[in-house]
């Protein structure tokens, strides 16, 4: 890596570089990526390992602080503190109420979070000390969860619920997006393999240093900007399909390529470049190996595939539905039934298998990415497609106030001001009006 970053001030000179193929932005300490080995490390511990003996929040810990919490006290004190600030200012939810019926969960995030600066924040950057910038980021760990599920409740019209202390950062999720009027206020616990998965979903979603959304909070950080605000930009940033919004993607492309068979129709499709398809769920920007994230992913698909298949059994009889201790809210009545999705997730398995056998994209090494069952494991849990994204910006938030952090304690610090080459028209004449008619 050549630092050029005095290069225009002595030479003159400005490099090109579009999408940032070969530019490094800034100087992280928070995670390392190597592309070529397939590796991933948050503060220095592998991505495997954390999602295997870690939780989210001991991770949202990690990458705010640089450290793991010292012992079982510090974590639970962490915890305590990111669930305390998960309620939301009840102007907050009279916000979320006023959004159009059938607004995207994306929509409502987007405008929410931006919102939250109106609440929360009111000092600019440059007077917040230490203690005020790492109560910025819990908040926005511990409100970016609440804002989703009320986004989600706000689109099928039901009542907003609040977060429970005796829950987990994961099981509170689940209980804010799921627990059901028909339940009348008794709560009933989500399943525990649901909870896990969406533990673990978080965590593999929690940093990935340079990417297009975390830049986004880093580039709008470095004018000073209200952290909120920042993050608000992160999740516009993230929205598209090319970046978060590649695992609703995949769904879909399975949905459509439909059967086995068609397999190697849509191969073709994706090859050809004059064909706008691309398999979803395929290729990183920096992994030319396999996507770390995209293994434990898999298995986590499967486990919320079996735990599935049980809640439907239950569904689909009475006496057991009635008395079921799951939350009824679950059950989409518009959910995917077991039996599509682990037809879906076999179709992946194949799908997976005819690529890394291709020429096209073993000579392009192109893998799966994290996105590739990822979406299968959210229907799994019940989870609509138009929430996926939602999801990933919830475990993301941490990333993105973690890097803004980093960026607003460095010193010295430059507001982002990239260059450009300018291919437009030279000086001209301007013509009045008349001499134009
Ligand atoms: N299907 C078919 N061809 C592909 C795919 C794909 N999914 N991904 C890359 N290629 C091809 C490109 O057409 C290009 O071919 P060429 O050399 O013949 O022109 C070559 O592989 C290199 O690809 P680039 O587009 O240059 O790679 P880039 O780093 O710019 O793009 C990206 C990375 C956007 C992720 C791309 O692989 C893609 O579009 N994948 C599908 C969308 C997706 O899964 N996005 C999620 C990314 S992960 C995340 O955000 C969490």
């Amino acid at each position: 890596c050549i630092d050029i970053s005095k290069l225009a001030a002595v030479t003159g000179l400005y490099t090109l570089d579009p999408g940032f193929t070969a530019t490094s932005s800034c100087r992280s300490a928070i995670t390392y990526i190597d592309g070529p080995a397939g590796v991933l490390l948050h503060r220095g511990y592998a991505i495997n390992d954390l999602a295997a003996k870690s939780s989210f929040l001991e991770v949202c810990y990690l990458l705010l602080n640089g450290t793991l919490p010292s012992s079982k006290r510090q974590l639970a004190m962490f915890k305590l503190e990111v669930t305390r600030r998960m309620t939301v200012h009840e102007r907050l939810r009279t916000f979320v109420s006023g959004f159009p019926d059938g607004a995207h969960p994306m929509a409502v995030m987007v405008g929410t979070v931006g919102a939250l600066s109106a609440f929360y924040c009111r000092s600019s950057v440059g007077k917040m000390d230490e203690a005020a910038r790492a109560l910025a980021a819990i908040r926005v760990v511990a409100k970016l969860a609440t804002i989703a599920a009320m986004a989600y409740k706000h689109s099928i019209g039901q009542p907003f619920a609040y977060p429970r202390r005796d829950l987990s950062f994961a099981g509170n999720f689940l209980h804010l997006c799921f627990s059901s009027p028909l339940d009348q206020g008794e709560f009933k616990p989500p399943p525990k393999a649901f909870e896990e998965a969406i533990d673990v979903f978080l965590l593999l979603h929690a940093d990935h240093e340079q990417n297009a959304s975390t830049s986004t909070v880093r580039l709008a950080g470095s004018s000073e900007a209200n952290p909120f605000a920042c993050v608000a930009a992160g999740i516009a940033s993230l929205w598209g399909p090319m970046h978060g919004g590649a695992n609703e993607a995949v769904v879909t492309m399975l949905r459509e390529i439909g059967d086995e068979a068609r397999i190697p129709e849509f191969l073709r499709r994706a090859k050809d470049k004059n064909d706008p398809f691309k398999l979803m769920g395929f290729g990183h920007r920096v992994y030319k190996n396999v996507d770390p994230r995209a293994k434990e992913m898999r298995r986590l698909a499967l486990a919320c595939i079996a735990e599935r298949e049980r809640q439907d059994a239950i569904d689909n009889d009475p006496d057991a539905y009635l008395t079921s201790s799951a939350p009824v809210g679950l059950s989409p009545t518009d959910a995917i039934p077991a039996a599509e999705i682990r037809r879906l997730f076999k179709l992946a398995t194949k799908l997976e298998e005819a690529a890394l056998e291709d020429d096209y994209f073993v000579q392009r090494k192109l893998f799966p990415n994290v996105d590739f069952y990822s979406g299968l494991a959210l229907t799994a849990i019940g989870i609509p497609t138009s929430m996926f994204t939602c999801l990933f910006a919830v475990g993301r938030a941490v990333g993105w106030i973690s890097h803004w952090k980093e960026f607003v304690e460095d010193e010295p610090r430059k507001i982002g001001r990239p260059r450009q080459l300018y291919v437009g028209e030279k000086l001209r004449r301007f013509p009045t009006i008349e001499e134009r008619d």
